[in-house]
């Protein structure tokens, strides 16, 4: 009996040797992922102790300091809403008071659209948990299709699509000799894409380019678009921020309505209301009625369900209260106006200081691209040389966030600029 005992503990404790063993190799093969190119170089202005450093990097807001900014519309609506909320969950769905006032920002205060009940919306992760959980509709309810992206687009909608598993195709957007859109490129292939294909477009404010196509421009997109019978999916990260009007950002969705499409949009609060980390915006899909958005909207709750269950209900809170009250909308407005009004005037800045330092190179761009950022023709090496020799931090596709340069730092930024590139 003893003996039998023995034995069986000698057999047990060599198997959980090598038990140990087996789960100490388990994650053995994993290997260290690549830096994200944007948030990548976030980390690494952070741990530079250089005094002069600059961030140019993330697009996000800062004040003329260099600070990050709360706006005051919403400081006040964080009074208004302070102890009054309780900390139950939200619908799948989201606050349904948030997804009303943000849909009226996109589809017009009267949209017949909201008003007859053919949009499924649903409050979403900001701009990646709308545009992820699209990606993943798609995928659910068109299997075989692909995805037409911009060339270049925001770094994550690759990475958005590659793991919702949807096939990605691209489509010439810039032109890297006029710096400005390669319209008849971009035309071409959205008549040479099969029929019936997802088209990713950015509504306004062009991440990372800064280049928009123009009213008429956008008026032959859609009519193409709608002949080939695509389907076209906006990303409106950025509404505000290319005029500065949220009304006149929202020219492109208005003029695809207007032309009958049915369409998929992602919105975001993180930059024109500076809610960055309260992760709160919105996925909308306008239907053929009012059934089928019921349908759709049920599916998107599905999805939402095993992902993260229902979204976080403070940022909501935030904007429903914001957009709800006539006085801090006005006020909110005229705070989006003061964001663009900025980053305008040190597009201005940066230029004019390029040009005083006798650079041999055109500058025109940096004023006539629009939103948050310059896409400023600057090669990855130029781009290291700025980092490594000037504590310079910007992404590697050369694009510079404007919302980071400051009267403090462009002078700097500009010395650094033509520094780099003068022998070019
Ligand atoms: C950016 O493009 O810098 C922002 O949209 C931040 C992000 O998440 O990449």
């Amino acid at each position: 009996m003893a003996m039998r005992s023995l034995i069986s503990e000698r057999v047990s404790c060599r198997s959980s040797v090598l038990g140990a063993r087996w789960m100490s190799s388990w994650w053995r093969n994993v290997e260290p992922a690549p830096k994200d190119p944007i948030l990548g170089v976030t980390e690494a202005f952070l741990a530079d102790p250089s005094p002069d450093k600059v961030n140019v990097g993330v697009g996000a807001y800062r004040d003329d300091n260099g600070k990050p900014v709360v706006l005051e519309c919403v400081r006040e609506a964080e009074r208004r809403i302070a102890g009054t909320a309780n900390m139950e969950y939200l619908p799948m769905g989201g606050s349904v008071k948030m997804v009303e006032e943000t849909l009226k920002l996109a589809y017009g205060d009267n949209s017949e659209f909201i008003k007859d009940k053919r949009i499924a919306a649903v409050q979403s992760l900001s701009g990646t948990g709308a545009c992820r959980l699209f990606a993943d509709f798609q995928k659910r309810f068109h299997p075989d299709s692909q995805i037409y992206i911009p060339v270049p687009t925001w770094s994550n909608h690759h990475n958005i699509w590659r793991d919702a598993h949807v096939t990605q195709r691209t489509f010439h957007y810039y032109h890297p000799g006029t710096k400005g859109l390669d319209f008849a490129a971009l035309m071409d292939d959205i008549k040479n894409a099969p029929n019936g294909s997802f088209f990713l477009l950015h509504a306004c404010a062009h991440n990372p380019t800064g280049v928009d196509p123009s009213e008429e421009q956008w008026k032959e997109i859609s009519y193409q678009i709608k002949a080939k019978g695509h389907f076209p999916f906006f990303d409106m990260a950025y509404q505000g921020f290319a005029s500065g009007d949220p009304e006149r950002d929202a020219k492109a969705i208005r003029i695809f309505l207007k032309d009958g499409h049915l369409l998929g949009l992602a919105q975001s609060y993180a930059k024109n209301m500076g809610l960055y980390g309260q992760r709160v915006g919105c996925l909308s899909v306008l239907c053929e009625d009012e059934k089928q958005a019921v349908a759709v909207k049920s599916q998107l709750q599905q999805l939402a369900r095993p992902m993260y269950s229902n979204p976080p209900v403070h940022g909501a809170l935030i904007v429903s209260t914001i957009l709800g009250d006539a006085e801090l909308k006005k006020l909110w407005l005229k705070e989006v106006q003061g964001m663009a009004d900025r980053i305008i005037g040190m597009r201005t800045a940066l230029r004019e200081n390029l040009e005083e330092l006798g650079s041999p190179l055109s500058w025109k761009h940096i004023t006539n691209q629009i939103g948050m950022f310059c896409y400023s023709g600057l090669t990855p090496e130029q781009v290291d040389r700025l980092t490594n020799e000037y504590h310079i931090y910007m992404t590697r596709n050369g694009r510079i966030s404007m919302a980071g340069v400051t009267t403090g730092n462009v002078g700097y930024l500009a010395n650094a600029v033509h520094e780099v590139t003068k022998s070019t």
